[in-house]
């Protein structure tokens, strides 16, 4: 397509139409030019192409499709390259199907564990949601599909997702909510992106031209068309204005018509309207010219891909030596997820599976006892099956039982509102582990859930919602035939109390303050110094890893240089695994208030019994900063800074320290309001005010510890604050005779004159 050309030979009205879907999953056609239309469909972790009836629920059929493990799974994989491999093979899908875009991944952060939509989101941490996605958004693209990252910006709740504003300060919004896309934008280079239905700060998501232009385009460089959420747009022309190019699905005209005449009365510059439509045309284009009509993709690889990624995702928890079973052992698997295993949640993302593979089916070779346990769709225990399930337990060397979230606890559309499992789900547990010593938990949930019984069981699993191969990969795993290694991209809170946003989630109607700040998960469990069920990034395997040797390639640097950290890992255990080595920096003697320490990097090891690797990790400015909201930029504190090798976040294994020196200035205005010692311990400003304190000090009790009167250890310290603390223009209080406000205001200039 010659789009300059074709943009120049449109009409008012066919451009203006081109800005909105011409119905639920395509772009407009213009005839009359030959611009064909153009097929966008859900994802992230299936295609949901809807060839019939459409909706943006998952409530009408779509097209058969490979369900792979949500991305509340493949986030505890730590492992780039399986999500380009999910990447690829949806890719394929699409081509397959004449699919353009496949929307998704999702990014939000997973503030709570309420968020009805968690399963869909990778993390509490922006920088390992960033990492899962932009690898993601790497494989779909390589085959010449686009993505749309979503939902631009800080959907954290479903509660009113469609019109509540999440009022949020610059600096978290920075760290935390935008980083998140940041990061993704950067690395994946996603062909669209999708702007979120909720406002943010007051301005809605479809027409805030500071995070769709302003962030998004100018300062990370996205060059793609930014789409509505389904239904998200408010104001059209204000959103083409800020920068969101198409509409989706449609507005029956209604908005085409809005734009005409915006452009005609002046509100509405042509030239903007032309560059939405340079931005669809241009992905529209990029499409048709590397189509793949042929592409073949076969349903049996990609569910044993399905199968072979959840194996690297599911997450053991605990294993107090009970797992692996053996194949001889004589096993019950108990709970009516072993049959029918809960392995993808409600809403948009809802995906016509080619099958489901049980627990149950996957491990029909080896004799397995199965019993119901309890009825998915009551939170009432039921008698009988309870009595049989405890009955079978009894019988045999080990019992596992399938519990989890019943597919109504958490969706698309509305939040939880507690974090428990179904109580007879609990009930269950309890009895069968009271008869039974060899008890083990394999969980499907999409989000963290309270464990009362934790204590009473030997093993959990935590599967998440695994896709539809879930079952095969829980018995390969179950029986030694994978070895686990997933690790946990969220924090399981004892209670959902401990989270830190448990006093604000949800907000009060439409206003949702994230008054947590940048304490989010990890970062405001570990600066409480909190217990938790399982911190973030733990997870175990049937073998064991040992730290050692952490080298730094410099033990000095300026911030704009980098740091090569490498060490070794060695398996110490009898069986083939692999480690996720994560590295968490720490800025002991900040003068801002930080999380104690933050994921910067990570790595996946494979390691052979008894093989050591060196893993090495470069580490640039932004592993040592924090946003400076008055600079805005990230800024590092010159200082020295903790490099920790963890195997969670609260498995520190090795560390090393950097001395990091600023070539950032932070920007300081000194008054006569400055604090004496703010100015005492700036070496420039000190110089030229101590002359004047040494006057002050002279005569005054204040400030000069060394005077007269006997002074108690008390009285000092007291003293000592108070002089530091004192306003510059509280000299003239204490002591007119040694200074004059001219004087004063004078020092204080050329103090910012030096600056
Ligand atoms: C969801 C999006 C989805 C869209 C289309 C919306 O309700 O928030 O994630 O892509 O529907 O189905």
């Amino acid at each position: 397509m010659d789009i300059k050309k074709l943009v120049e030979e449109m009409t008012l009205e066919e451009k203006a139409g081109l800005c909105s879907g011409a119905d639920f999953w395509h772009t407009k056609t213009v005839d009359r030019l030959n611009v064909p239309a153009s097929m966008v469909s859900d994802g992230p972790h299936g295609l949901r192409k809807q060839d019939e009836k459409s909706d943006h629920l998952g409530v009408n059929d779509s097209i058969k499709a490979v369900c792979f493990p949500t991305a509340c799974a493949t986030a505890s994989s730590f492992d780039r390259e399986l999500l380009t491999s999910l990447g690829e093979a949806l890719g394929d899908e699409c081509q397959a199907e004449n699919v353009s875009v496949i929307l998704g991944p999702a990014v939000n952060i997973k503030r709570s564990p309420l968020c009805g939509r968690n399963f869909e989101y990778f993390s509490e941490d922006p920088y390992l949601a960033a990492e899962m996605a932009g690898s993601h958004i790497k494989g779909v693209q390589s085959k010449e599909v686009g993505t749309s990252l979503k939902h631009f910006l800080a959907n954290n709740q479903e509660h009113r997702r469609m019109t509540s504003d999440s009022v949020i300060d610059e600096r978290t919004l920075r760290e935390i909510y935008l980083a998140a896309f940041e990061g993704a934008v950067k690395t994946g280079k996603p062909w669209t992106v999708m702007c979120s239905y909720n406002k943010i700060n007051g301005t809605y998501g479809s027409e805030n031209r500071r995070y769709l232009t302003d962030i998004l385009r100018d300062e990370w460089g996205f060059d793609g068309y930014v789409m509505s959420d389904w239904g998200a747009v408010n104001d059209r022309v204000a959103g083409v204005i800020a920068g969101l190019d198409l509409e989706m699905p449609s507005s029956g005209g209604v908005n085409d018509a809005r734009l005409m005449e915006a452009v005609r009365d002046g509100r509405l510059k042509e030239e903007v309207l032309d560059q939405a439509v340079t931005r669809i045309l241009t992905i529209v284009d990029r499409y048709l010219k590397n189509r793949k009509p042929d592409t073949v993709w076969d349903k049996n690889a990609h569910h044993e891909l399905a199968r072979k990624m959840e194996g690297e995702c599911a997450v053991l928890l605990k294993n107090q030596g009970i797992l692996p079973l053996s194949d001889s052992d004589e096993v019950a698997f108990i709970g009516y997820f072993a049959a029918h295993p809960r392995y993808q949640g409600g809403g948009s993302s809802h995906i016509n599976s080619t099958r489901v593979e049980s627990a149950a089916e996957a491990a029909k070779d080896k004799g397995v006892i199965y019993a119901q346990g309890y009825e998915i769709d009551a939170d009432q225990m039921n008698n009988t099956l309870l009595e049989e399930a405890v009955a079978v337990a009894k019988k045999v060397k080990a019992a596992v039982i399938f519990a989890g979230l019943p597919d109504s606890f958490e969706s698309e559309g509305y939040d939880r509102t507690h974090m428990a499992m179904p109580e007879c789900q609990n009930a269950l547990i309890e009895a069968v582990a009271a008869a039974q010593p060899n008890t083990v938990v394999v969980l499907h949930n999409g989000s963290p859930i309270e464990m009362p019984w934790i204590d009473k069981v030997k093993g959990v699993l935590e599967a998440y919602l695994g896709g539809q191969a879930v079952g095969g990969a829980v018995v390969d795993i179950l029986y030694g035939h994978v070895n686990p290694s997933g690790k946990l991209a969220e924090t399981f809170p004892i209670k959902l109390e401990d989270n830190p946003s448990y006093l604000y989630y949800g907000g009060e109607k439409d206003r949702a303050e994230y008054r947590e700040g940048v304490f989010v998960g990890y970062r405001y469990y570990d600066k409480k110094k909190m217990d938790v069920l399982f911190p973030f990034g733990h997870g175990l395997s049937y073998t064991t890893f040992e730290y050692s040797n952490i080298k730094a390639d410099k033990s000095a640097m300026k911030d704009d240089e980098t740091v090569t950290v490498s060490l070794d890992v060695t398996n110490t255990g009898k069986v083939k695994g692999k480690e996720v080595v994560q590295i968490y920096v720490e800025a002991p003697d900040s003068q801002v208030i930080r999380p104690v320490r933050e994921l910067r990097e990570f790595a996946k090891v494979e390691l052979e019994p008894g093989e050591t690797k060196t893993v090495a990790f470069t580490l640039g400015k932004r592993a040592f900063s924090y946003y400076h909201v008055e600079l805005k930029d990230w800024f590092v504190q010159t200082g020295a800074y903790l490099i920790h090798a963890a195997s969670s976040s609260r498995d520190l294994r090795q560390m090393i320290s950097v001395y990091v020196e600023s070539t950032g200035k932070e920007p300081v205005v000194y008054h006569l309001n400055s604090t004496i010692g703010d100015i005492l311990s700036d070496p420039d400003a000190a110089e030229i005010i101590t002359p004047l304190i040494d006057r002050y000090k002279k005569g005054n009790a204040l400030g000069n510890s060394d005077g007269d009167a006997a002074k108690s250890a008390i009285t000092q310290q007291m003293d000592d604050a108070m002089f530091r603390y004192m306003p510059l223009r509280q000299i003239l209080s204490f002591a007119p005779d040694v200074s004059s406000l001219k004087e004063l205001q004078e020092l204080v200039d050329r103090i910012n004159d030096k600056k």
